[in-house]
């Protein structure tokens, strides 16, 4: 039988990137989709046949509204999110607001309101990632808001352990998506900066989003049964490295 065989999982910002190949995989693995995200033409790209949500994550009253209709779930993997650059002392207050709306207020508004929609063994999987783990220059608001997405997994997890449901973060390093390739295009020298990115890790490469999506998968299914309250690096050994 495949891992997701007949479970329901809801996945967020499913219309590129890691969440569109996390939704394909498993999709592959017999799991029924529900996508979301703002633009319903891209979540049509992602799987033409699954059930699609055109959703601001960071808007109250639409995700209320969602969950008084969404059907029971077996997991979720939300991964909806933005990178805006900038250091705290050059960063305009509206930067610091949107990058805790986008990757934050997002992802706690789903969990506040999807909860209950969730069965017993349901997982759900949060998107942090490995700068709000360690620090780096120029990524503050976005880094901040990730490191409280890691601790909203491990808050979510305690709550939610009585029901057996679980919840988990993933840290990933950077993979070449639109939001790593808009940041690039914002330096003086995207190519080498690509490649700088490359080395920051000991595997010195990018990870690629079928490596996310078969973390998630795990995460997702029966395998990681007694695994909750984590925040798991994918990110080349970089959260290894003092
Ligand atoms: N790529 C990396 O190197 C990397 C590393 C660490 C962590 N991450 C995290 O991984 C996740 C996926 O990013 P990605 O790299 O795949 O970038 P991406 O291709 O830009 O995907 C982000 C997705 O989030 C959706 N989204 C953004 N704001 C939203 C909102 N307010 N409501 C609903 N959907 C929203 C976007 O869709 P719409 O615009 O259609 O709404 C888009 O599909 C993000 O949380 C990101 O922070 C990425």
């Amino acid at each position: 039988m495949s891992a997701l065989e007949g479970k329901t999982i809801l996945v967020s910002g499913a219309g590129s990137g890691l969440g569109r190949t996390a939704a394909r995989r498993f999709a592959a693995e017999g799991a029924e989709l529900i996508l979301l995200g703002r633009r319903l033409d891209a979540l049509q790209r992602t799987l033409p046949g699954a059930r699609r949500i055109s959703l601001d994550h960071a808007d109250a009253r639409a995700v209320a509204a969602f969950a008084d209709q969404c059907p029971p779930l077996d997991g979720m993997f939300l991964a909806a999110g933005q990178l805006l650059t900038g250091s705290v002392e050059d960063s305009p207050i509206e930067t610091f607001d949107a990058m805790i709306s986008a990757n934050l207020r997002g992802p706690w508004l789903l969990c506040h309101h999807l909860g209950r929609r969730l069965r017993r063994g349901a997982s759900v999987v949060l998107v942090g990632s490995n700068i709000g783990m360690r620090a780096i220059p120029d990524s503050a608001a976005y880094s901040v808001a990730k490191a409280g997405v890691h601790m909203l997994a491990k808050v979510l997890a305690l709550e939610w352990a009585p029901r057996r449901v679980r919840c988990n973060a993933i840290a990933p390093g950077p993979v070449l998506t639109d939001m790593v390739r808009g940041r690039l295009s914002r330096t003086t020298d995207p190519k080498d900066e690509l490649k700088r990115l490359a080395q920051v890790n000991p595997l010195k490469r990018l990870g690629s989003e079928d490596e996310v999506a078969a973390l998630a998968l795990h995460l997702l299914s029966p395998d990681s049964a007694w695994t909750t309250g984590t925040v798991i690096p994918i990110d080349g050994g970089a959260a290894a490295v003092y």
